[in-house]
């Protein structure tokens, strides 16, 4: 997926943003950076790859409207913590703090209900940062608070 900004503060941030990424590159369950630079016509843009079932978010959204929410069990809620989790200690390592841990910002890659297994990626470090000096690993409390809400 190409992203593009307009803008140079947009810009910028976008660049920002790629530059981020690199430093988490390589992870399981990190969106990976393809690519970023300047287009034909000097516009920043970022490329990743494109996950076919959009975030958690857009995911249970779907779902919603199909009447199948209960496809997606504690089984699943359970894999994706794990998943985030792992993804902010390899970020955490790299010195950073992701800082908006949300379900619209875990892309989906893979998702079966039966048996229940699903695949995520975290992506979205515009809010990112470099850690301070002792400060702890992130969470993933609010996301789970937050899947339990889109589950009910
Ligand atoms: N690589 C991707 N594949 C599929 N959907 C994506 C991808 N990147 C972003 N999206 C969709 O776009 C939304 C916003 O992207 P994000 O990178 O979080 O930007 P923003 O800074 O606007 O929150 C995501 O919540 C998701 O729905
Ligand atoms: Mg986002």
């Amino acid at each position: 997926m190409r992203s593009a900004v307009e803008g140079r503060q947009g810009e910028a941030a976008l660049l920002r943003e790629a530059a981020l990424m690199c430093r988490v590159r390589g992870h399981a369950h990190v969106l990976p950076l393809l690519n970023f630079g300047l287009d034909h016509n000097m516009r920043a843009f970022v490329e990743t790859p494109i996950a076919p079932h959009g975030s958690i978010k857009d995911l249970l959204d779907s779902l919603e409207f199909e009447g199948r929410l209960a496809d997606f069990g504690d089984a699943h809620v359970e894999q994706v913590l794990a998943q985030v989790r792992l993804a902010l200690a390899h970020v955490h390592a790299a010195g950073m703090r992701h800082c908006d841990v949300a379900a619209r910002n875990a892309l989906v890659f893979s998702f079966s209900s039966q048996p229940p297994a699903v695949e995520v990626k975290l992506c979205d470090f515009g809010s990112a940062r470099a850690l301070r000096p002792r400060e702890a690993m992130e969470g993933v409390d609010g996301l789970e608070a937050e899947l339990r809400e889109l589950l009910k």
